[in-house]
C-alpha cells in the first residue's frame, strides 16, 4: 500500500510514540510489583507519547492546530486543519499490565475527519485510513464484517466505572442487547474498540461519554472499511455528545433500535 505523504507523517508519529509507550509497558510490569506502583509512572509515560507525537506532527505541519487529551487544545494558524489525539488510550490497562493500549491520531479539515491511525504496540497492529482511499490494517485493506444477523455478532462497549457514566443505563442497554447476540465485550480502549468494527474483529459497537480524541480515528476506518458511525439519533453529534454506534449497515440501524428501545 502506497501510503500518501499526509498519513506517512501520522504513522511515523504514532509508530515513535508507541514504541516508547511499549518500552514504559515492559517496566509497568516491574513496577506492578513494587510498594509505591506504576501510577506516576504510567502518567509520565501519557505525556511523554503525547509530545512525542505532538513534536513529530509540528515538524511536518508546523501550522496546524491542536486537540490532545493531556494539553488540551491549541490553534494554530492555519484555521482549517486540526489534529485530535489520544497519546495513549486504554489507560487502565496499560497500568494494570493488560497488553491493550494504543496511540490515535486524527486530523481534521473544516470540521471533517479526513484521516486516521490507531497503533497498538503491544501487538504491533497498525490501523490506517485517508478519506477516499480506503482503510488499512497493517498494509493489508480492511472492510467491516458483512454479518446480518444480530445472533451472529459479537459487539463491543465500554462500561462506565466508578464516577463516570450512567450505570442503571448501561445495564439497560446490555440487558436489552445481550439476549440478541453471540457475545459482548469490553476490552478498555475506545479506539482501539472502533478500530476492531474498522477490521471486522467486532459486528458492532457502543458506548457513552466519550471524548473526540476517543472516537475520531475510529470514525474515520469505519467509514473508509464500508462501515456506518453515528451518535444515538443518527445523527453526527458524537463530539458533541459522546454517544456513539458503529457496525455495518444493518448492524448499525439494529444497535441503535435496541438501545433506543430499551431507554424509551
Ligand atoms: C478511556 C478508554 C475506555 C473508555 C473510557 C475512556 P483513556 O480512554 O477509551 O475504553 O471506556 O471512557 O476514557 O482514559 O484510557 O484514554
Ligand atoms: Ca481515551
Ligand atoms: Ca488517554
Amino acid at each position: 500500500m502506497a501510503r500518501s505523504a499526509l498519513l506517512n507523517v501520522m504513522v511515523q508519529a504514532a509508530m515513535k510514540a508507541g514504541r516508547g509507550l511499549a518500552r514504559d509497558f515492559g517496566e509497568v510490569q516491574n513496577l506492578q510489583v513494587s510498594r509505591k506502583g506504576p501510577a506516576d509512572f504510567v502518567s509520565n509515560a501519557d505525556l511523554q507519547a503525547e509530545k512525542t507525537i505532538y513534536e513529530e506532527l509540528k515538524l511536518a505541519r508546523p501550522d496546524y492546530g491542536y486537540l490532545m487529551e493531556e494539553s488540551g487544545s491549541q490553534p494554530g494558524v492555519d484555521p482549517q486543519h486540526r489534529w485530535i489525539v489520544d497519546p495513549l488510550d486504554g489507560t487502565t490497562n496499560f497500568l494494570h499490565g493488560i497488553p491493550f493500549f494504543a496511540v490515535s491520531i486524527a486530523l481534521e479539515r473544516d470540521g471533517q475527519i479526513v484521516a486516521g491511525v490507531i497503533y497498538n504496540p503491544a501487538l504491533d497492529e497498525l490501523y490506517a485510513a485517508e478519506r477516499g482511499t480506503g482503510a488499512f490494517f497493517n498494509d493489508r485493506r480492511m472492510r467491516v464484517a458483512n454479518r446480518s444477523e444480530m445472533s451472529e455478532t459479537v459487539i463491543g462497549t465500554g462500561i462506565p466505572f466508578m464516577g463516570h457514566g450512567d450505570h442503571v443505563r448501561h445495564i439497560r442497554e446490555q440487558h436489552a442487547i445481550m439476549g440478541k447476540v453471540a457475545g459482548i465485550r469490553r476490552p478498555g480502549a475506545a479506539a482501539l474498540d472502533l478500530a476492531f468494527v474498522a477490521a471486522g474483529r467486532f459486528d458492532g459497537f457502543w458506548e457513552h461519554d466519550l471524548k473526540a480524541w476517543d472516537m475520531a480515528a475510529g470514525i474515520i476506518l469505519i467509514r473508509e472499511a464500508g462501515g456506518f458511525v453515528s451518535d444515538l439519533d443518527n445523527r453526527q453529534g458524537m463530539f458533541d455528545n459522546g454517544n456513539i454506534v458503529a457496525g455495518n449497515a444493518k448492524i448499525h440501524k439494529e444497535l441503535m433500535r435496541i438501545i433506543n428501545r430499551a431507554n424509551a
